[in-house]
């Protein structure tokens, strides 16, 4: 194998956002470029798990403090075939097999052992990979213990990349915990080190060969971002490459996907949305006469999910519209948006929860789709909403502002914001409302943006160059 991606989440094996479908889709469009790739990731005690067929790989013991810990490296029988990558899947007996990926309080503990795991088991491979792609900070570790831990000696030459997939989390622990990590020289200690703590997201920049971030833009914005890290950031810039996500085509596509309502492509996008619309409004007590705007996603700060009650509050009461909310998260967000739906009978409803089916029958079946991001790394949302024939309103911020064109702008297809309040959102939502009535312009809009290509096919090749650039 070429590449190894390592990382907590992957699709269709465990999900919990963006970053399952980025690693679940990039390997598959290496190994059609001929690149050939796997994905090793954690064994959580999950549904996939328990429907997956495996066959087991290597087996070890990994050693935290004084605990000892049964690992178990699967492989999951026919993936080359049915994902278009190899998969491993690291099963660590009483600590990682739980049902959900994150949200333990022993988690800093959990992804250490995993990682090690990840080192032990391709230490053990005649053949190395070529590269070694890391994913967001619970596999940062692992540029630092390649490059100094005396176990792994060995593998020091192995390009490692590491991918940001969001800054905001960076998996900060105690020095008191540092007899985890295998042996090293003290003296490099520094590397590991951010604001007096073990700061694997830090220690990783440091580390790693390359950094990217999942889009050009929000590279840029990196040094000045809050995170915490801005200085690191600065400082390591040449180090860094933006490369945009992808979609995976296969599963984001109105005319074959099997879980939406009525099928259609660019030609039959009339008719197509309309049939899903109808369904969906039939499921929520909508009107299916009047525009519907909706937000999918993860309830939090950085998706605005504080103020999304406002927001829907102040665009129902300003246009003749529906809304529908799809996520879950933060408890008083949530609480907020159920309160809404008494306010708005049979034009505003919640759907507290995660429901993969029932968000591609929102893509396929809303008019717009909102982010009002504080910050977006990438956000596939939008690419998603694109692909189904669905307008996306979304705030100028990260990877939104690399992909979506304001219908203000020569050539623009999408609705943009600048800022994160609810008189900014409501005022965007009331612009989709006006685009919503001047009909011709609306429907010409909707059928051009199915033909957006934003497949994985050219970022795979961008990584691929870089992965060439740096193994050399
Ligand atoms: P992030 O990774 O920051 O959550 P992205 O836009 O990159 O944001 O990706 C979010 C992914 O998770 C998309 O595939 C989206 O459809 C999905 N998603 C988010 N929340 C839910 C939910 N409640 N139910 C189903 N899918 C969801
Ligand atoms: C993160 C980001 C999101 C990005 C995703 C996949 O979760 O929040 O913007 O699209 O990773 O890279």
């Amino acid at each position: 194998m070429k590449v190894i991606h390592v990382s907590a989440e992957c699709y269709p094996a465990a999900k919990v956002g963006g970053l399952a479908d980025v690693v679940g889709a990039l390997p598959k469009y290496q190994t059609n470029l001929d690149y050939e790739s796997a994905v090793i990731m954690p064994y959580y005690n999950n549904k996939y798990a328990k429907d997956a067929k495996y066959t087991s790989d290597f087996e070890c013991e990994v050693a935290l403090a004084e605990n000892n810990y049964k690992a178990i490296v699967y492989k999951v029988k026919n993936s080359f075939d049915d994902l278009g990558f190899h998969l491993y899947q690291i099963k660590i007996e009483n600590l990682l097999d739980r049902e959900n990926v994150y949200g333990y309080q022993d988690d800093t503990e959990r992804f250490i052992a995993f990682q090690k795991v990840v080192l032990d088991w391709i230490l053990q491979f005649a053949k190395a990979p070529e590269i070694i792609h890391c994913h967001d900070h619970h596999t940062g570790l692992i540029p630092f213990m390649l490059t100094q831990c005396t176990k792994y000696k060995s593998m020091r030459g192995i390009p490692t990349i590491f991918t940001i997939h969001n800054a905001e989390y960076q998996g900060e622990f105690s020095f008191e915990k540092l007899s985890y990590l295998p042996e090293y020289d003290l003296e490099f200690s520094g590397i590991l080190e951010w604001d007096y703590a073990i700061n694997p997201m830090a220690a990783a920049i440091k580390a790693c060969w390359r950094y990217t971030t999942v889009s050009p833009n929000y590279m840029n914005e990196l040094p000045y971002s809050s995170t915490g890290l801005d200085w690191l950031f600065d400082t390591e810039r040449e180090k860094s490459v933006g490369i945009l996500n992808g979609i995976d085509t296969d599963v984001w596509n109105a005319s074959t996907d099997t879980m939406i309502a009525k099928n259609y492509s660019a030609k039959t996008v009339e008719a197509g949305k309309k049939a899903n619309k109808l369904v969906l409004c039939e499921k929520f007590g909508l009107d299916p006469n009047k525009p519907l705007v909706a937000f999918i996603g993860r309830l939090v700060y950085q998706k605005g999910a504080d103020i999304m009650a406002g927001i829907f509050d102040r665009a129902l009461d300003a246009n003749d519209i529906n809304g529908l909310v799809l996520g879950s998260g933060d408890p008083h967000a949530e609480f907020l948006l159920n309160e809404l739906k008494e306010k708005y009978p049979n034009r505003y409803n919640t759907f507290i929860g995660y429901d993969e089916e029932l968000s591609h029958l929102i893509y396929a079946g809303a008019d717009f789709l909102i982010m009002p991001s504080r910050f977006e790394p990438c956000g596939l949302n939008q690419l998603y909403a694109l692909r189904y024939g669905t307008i996306p309103v979304v705030r100028t911020t990260g990877g939104l502002k690399d992909t979506v064109k304001d219908i203000g702008e020569k050539g623009g297809f999408g609705i943009r914001h600048e800022h994160v309040t609810v008189d900014d959102v409501a005022l965007a939502i009331t612009r989709a409302n006006k685009l919503y009535n001047d009909t011709d312009e609306f429907k010409r809009i909707r059928k051009e943006i199915m033909k957006i290509d934003n497949s994985w096919e050219n970022s795979a090749k961008e990584y691929i160059e870089l992965y060439n650039l740096i193994s050399k």
